[in-house]
């Protein structure tokens, strides 16, 4: 009898979809046919589907019918100006610019903001966010804090930016080589862990110390409130409305993937606290990259969904849920001995694959091999973060090694329920079961660049 506690749903079911059921040996086909890659399934033949948390969200009743409400006038559409309106309440930034989704921000505002050959540093760039550093010219930097990657060991704030480590660097490159800060919250990459509003401070004064600008890095902002609320003294009689504020208080722009936390199937945007230049030189950009000022890549019907997703993403009742949701998952794992990031974090599970699996080196991807197995055995789709996304050192060619190994389960928003969570621990405890047999991969095609979402593997030798 499992003492995990799942949150009761604050929703109720209105519309269904269909899931295909499907047979090992179906499975198995599948698997072959996609090269072992889960991004090369096709998701006919996925039952549950924890690829990713990004736009996979159900939107709710009053997002669908403002769909109804898109206005799809070139410029100036009513749906932009609500999209602003709810910006201004929940982050007091004055500027919006909306763009098709958070990559589209990235490349509209990256490049106003750095000089060729810059550095810009950050507690943790996502892969988008590192890609659009550097087309723009820059060099990557992340800062992680050492608790980060010491997975089995609890800590309130792994998402934290390592600020002596920052400053150390910027002492040591010169403060003219340092573009801009970028804050991730919560910090995808490091476990969907949240960063402490202290960490945001210290990190405000460090900007201000040097004249540099902070860009919030947006996609799960509601999350990391919420933790702040849940884990920070003297936060938690604060509205998440009210965190949020004093969060973007000490930032001075954001970007935004809003097919997280804002619960829609695709947008985002760039919103700025008040420096005017850099939002006329947004929208000058935004017009040839993403579409007119006004609807950046957006049918009025999408900004309008948008505007209201801003608004139930932050709804304490339901990031209790969401939060309690990913927790009962991990809580489950660990009772049946599956090492994890702890404590969990706010859109996935990470499952350390390196403790599971310490018979297969890196190089032939442990954790692919897990994800892999999950899905053979109980048709659900997890996503490698580990060497096989790290890829190869662009100058010697040679695979990177990755300081960690994981397995991310990650949870669309309002989409699964308890019985689902319930599957995938069975599925889990199958794979445990049978770690021994486990073998690592190896490439049949290895594209040259983003290889992880394209490339054919196989698995070496079976025993
Ligand atoms: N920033 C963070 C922290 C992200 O997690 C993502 C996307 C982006 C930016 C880019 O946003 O996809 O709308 O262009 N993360 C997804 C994921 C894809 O699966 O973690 P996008």
């Amino acid at each position: 009898m499992s003492n995990a506690k799942h949150p009761a749903e604050p929703f109720k079911i209105k519309m269904v979809e269909p899931l295909n059921i499907t047979t090992e040996e179906q499975r198995k086909k599948a698997l072959e046919e996609a090269g072992y890659n889960p991004f090369l399934l096709k998701s006919k033949d996925v039952y549950i589907d924890l690829l990713t948390d990004s736009g996979t969200g159900a939107m709710s009743d009053n997002q669908w019918a403002g769909l109804m409400l898109g206005d799809e006038s070139y410029a100036g559409s009513r749906n932009y100006y609500n999209i602003c309106d709810a910006v201004k309440d929940i982050f007091e930034y004055n500027y919006v610019v909306p763009t098709h989704q958070g990559r589209g921000a990235e490349q509209v505002l990256f490049p106003l903001l750095l000089t060729q050959g810059q550095y810009v540093c950050s507690n943790f760039h996502f892969d988008t966010t590192k890609a659009h550093v550097e087309l723009s010219g820059a060099k990557a930097r992340n800062f992680l804090i050492p608790q980060a990657t010491d997975t089995g060991t609890y800590y309130d704030f792994k998402g934290n930016f390592n600020i002596p480590a920052l400053e150390a660097f910027i002492e040591e490159v010169g403060a003219e080589h340092v573009a801009f800060f970028i804050m991730t919250v919560t910090n995808n990459s490091a476990g969907g862990q949240p960063v402490s509003m202290a960490n945001l401070k210290e990190l405000r004064k460090v900007a201000d110390r040097y004249g540099k600008r902070i860009v919030m890095d947006s996609a799960r902002f509601a999350e990391n409130a919420m933790f702040i609320k849940k884990r920070e003294a003297g936060y938690e009689h604060i509205s998440v409305k009210d965190i949020i504020k004093e969060m973007y208080s000490y930032a001075d722009m954001l970007t935004m993937s809003a097919k997280k936390d804002a619960i829609v199937n695709m947008g985002g945007m760039i919103a700025i606290k008040n420096d005017e230049d850099i939002f006329r030189g947004a929208q000058a950009r935004c017009v040839p990259l993403e579409g007119f000022a006004t609807y950046g890549g957006l049918s009025g019907r999408d900004m309008e969904a948008l505007a209201r997703g801003l608004y139930e993403g932050i709804d304490e009742n339901y990031l209790e849920y969401r939060l309690g949701q990913v927790k009962y998952l991990g809580d489950r794992l660990m009772e049946i001995g599956v090492p994890i990031q702890y404590p969990t974090g706010g859109h996935a599970v990470f499952v350390d694959a390196k403790k599971i699996l310490p018979h297969i080196p890196g190089e032939q991807f442990p954790a692919q091999a897990i994800c892999n197995a999950l899905y053979l055995i109980s048709g659900v789709r997890p996503v490698e973060i580990g060497s096989f996304l790290l890829g190869r050192n662009p100058q010697t060619g040679k695979q990177e090694e990755s300081p960690l190994e994981l397995v991310r389960l990650t949870i669309p928003r309002r989409v699964y329920t308890q019985s689902h969570m319930d599957q995938i621990v069975e599925g889990f405890q199958k794979v445990m079961e049978r770690k021994n047999e486990l073998v690592g991969l190896t490439f049949d095609y290895e594209p040259a660049v983003l290889r992880h979402f394209l490339a054919r593997l196989r698995p070496l030798d079976s025993k």
